[in-house]
């Protein structure tokens, strides 16, 4: 059996642990939405299980998982075009993910950079819940036989894992039953970096605050930071290739392309030969048009959370008509006794 006798199913997921930048609108959410209306179905995760990996405070948890939702919804992920989830309500991901325990290998593990990076010099006080992150992360994409993941490029390690653990699952038990996923990365054209800092990736856990865009920034605050954004003294090349040396200037170059959708090379042909003194205005007003109406619907979805909890259960409702055949099917290759 090959992946085209699969159903083209997209899943993704994202880590509720609080703050949604414009790093993850542009990298993720963006294409997220636009996934919706191509020829697949679409399942989007709020990976609530993930996030405790590190601890979580409870009331915090439930929040940005709430307003992680708003922002997708915000964002125009549509719950009656996809499955819009948290992780913890469809229970069949963790179950999945202790077979994967039992698939993966300890040296596999081992190699993952994101643990190495993650749990720094004292790995040994890191949850086993952080080590074990990647068995869940393949569960939850092999639990809906996701045929398309869109991720960053730092997933890619985690996306590689998933096809092991598919592979070794088909091999040691015989069965072409879950499918080899296909990565869908987003290339560095996308990634946004800090304003303050054109060669770190723009990050929520960055101190200043300056350095990022905030999904829940008003219209002053977006403008603001756009003006204070770091560049260098000269005015913006006519060609891509002159943005080669300069990050700062790429960024917000690559940034205003994202977001008025069309390419580097066509932000050029306007705005070549532009100093920053003009090219910022310029980009903190199409940032503005399209990120003030996201935060402001954002904000009004977080006036009715039971509203977004209530989209949430519908979500898992329909995620466990795929979910629930699919384990018990892995339940009855692995040979477990019962339903
Ligand atoms: N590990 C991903 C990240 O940090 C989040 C994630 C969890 C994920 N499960 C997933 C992404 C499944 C894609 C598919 O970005």
């Amino acid at each position: 059996m090959t992946n085209s006798a699969f159903t083209p199913r997209v899943f993704s997921g994202i880590q509720p642990s609080g703050g949604l930048t414009l790093g993850n609108y542009l990298g993720a959410i963006k294409r997220f939405v636009s996934m919706q209306e191509e020829a697949y179905e679409t399942i989007y995760c709020m990976v609530d299980l993930h996030a405790i990996t590190v601890w979580q405070d409870p009331a915090k948890l439930r929040h940005n998982t709430r307003e992680l939702a708003a922002g997708f919804i915000a964002s125009g992920i549509s719950p009656d075009k996809s499955i819009l989830i948290n992780q913890s309500q469809v229970p069949e991901h963790a179950q999945l993910a202790w077979i994967f325990n039992c698939v993966a290998r300890m040296g596999w593990m081992q190699r993952m950079t994101q643990f190495k990076d993650k749990a720094g010099k004292n790995a040994q006080n890191a949850s086993l819940g952080l080590f074990g992150y990647p068995a869940l992360m393949a569960a939850d994409i092999l639990i809906y036989h996701a045929t398309h993941v869109p991720v960053g490029d730092d997933q890619k390690q985690h996306l590689e894992l998933t096809r092991d653990i598919a592979i070794k699952f088909n091999h040691d038990y015989g069965v072409d039953f879950f499918p080899i996923t296909e990565p869908v990365i987003e290339g560095a054209a996308t990634r946004v970096m800090s304003l303050r800092d054109g060669s770190k990736k723009m990050s929520k856990s960055d101190a200043s605050d300056a350095s990022r865009i905030n999904m829940t920034d008003d219209a002053d605050t977006i403008a603001k930071k756009i003006r204070k954004a770091k560049t260098d003294p000269d005015a913006l090349p006519s060609e891509a290739k002159g943005l080669d040396d300069r990050p700062e200037a790429r960024n917000l170059v690559n940034i205003y392309a994202a977001l008025a959708d069309i390419s580097v090379d066509q932000v050029l042909a306007e705005h070549g030969g532009a100093q920053f003194g003009s090219f910022k205005p310029a980009l903190a007003d199409l940032a503005v048009a399209k990120l003030a109406p996201i935060s402001t619907e954002m904000a009004r979805l977080m006036d009715d959370p039971a509203e977004i909890d209530r989209i949430l259960a519908r979500g898992a409702e329909q995620a466990r008509e795929i979910t629930a055949p699919i384990l018990k099917q892995t339940y009855d290759i692995v040979g477990m006794v019962g339903g």
